[in-house]
């Protein structure tokens, strides 16, 4: 059963979208940690509830490698195969890029290569765009710039504030990025 390690800084709905669809059967893979660089995340908490070992690791702003020595070490003693970012807010630099090739997996909301970076959703609604989206893709080196592996679509609506357009991109979200890991899991993409 392929392994995963989830990173992540917020409040973890994509996470526990993983959690559920494991739970229920949906996705064969097991989660074998959870890593925030932020203490108060409440993806921590999600992973505690579901019996997931679930860490804090300080994330230093430095261009230096060893900041990612200590992520590197607790994926490797969990035996994770495939890392997924899921609202981990920062650039994932060569270290644990090297330490993990091609299997650094990251959920974005909006259609790349369009809009990449911080506020996708509220870029593609100030933009005026009628549809938008959610990507899954390899991680690389640049900023939400790795291969795509997986997109669905979101119709924007007439009536749509950027709220209620993040709320339905999110749940694309939770469905995709299973999906996604799914497709790994049966060695349909590598
Ligand atoms: C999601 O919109 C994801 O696409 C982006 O950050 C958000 C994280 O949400 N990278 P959550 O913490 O999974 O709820």
């Amino acid at each position: 059963m392929l392994i995963i390690g989830v990173l992540a800084s917020g409040k973890g709905s994509n996470l526990q979208a993983i959690i559920d669809n494991i739970a229920s059967g949906k996705l064969n893979a097991r989660i074998g940690c959870v890593i925030s660089d932020n203490t108060d995340a409440f993806a921590l908490e999600r992973a505690k509830k579901a019996q997931i070992p679930a860490y804090h690791i300080p994330y230093k702003n430095t261009l230096m490698p060893e900041c990612e020595i200590e992520y590197i070490e607790c994926l490797k003693k969990h035996n994770v195969e495939l890392v997924c970012l899921a609202g981990f807010m920062r650039i994932i630099k060569p270290t644990l890029l090297n330490a993990f090739k091609n299997r650094i997996i990251n959920i974005h909301p909006a259609l790349l290569p369009a809009f990449p970076g911080l506020h996708a959703q509220k870029q593609a609604y100030d933009y005026g765009v009628k549809v938008t989206g959610a990507t899954v893709h390899f991680v690389d080196e640049g900023m939400d710039t790795g291969r795509i592996i997986l997109q669905r679509t979101v119709e924007v609506k007439k009536d749509d504030t950027e709220e209620t357009l993040s709320e339905r991109i999110l749940g694309v979200e939770h469905q995709i990025y299973s999906e996604a890991i799914k497709l790994f899991a049966d060695k349909q993409i590598k």
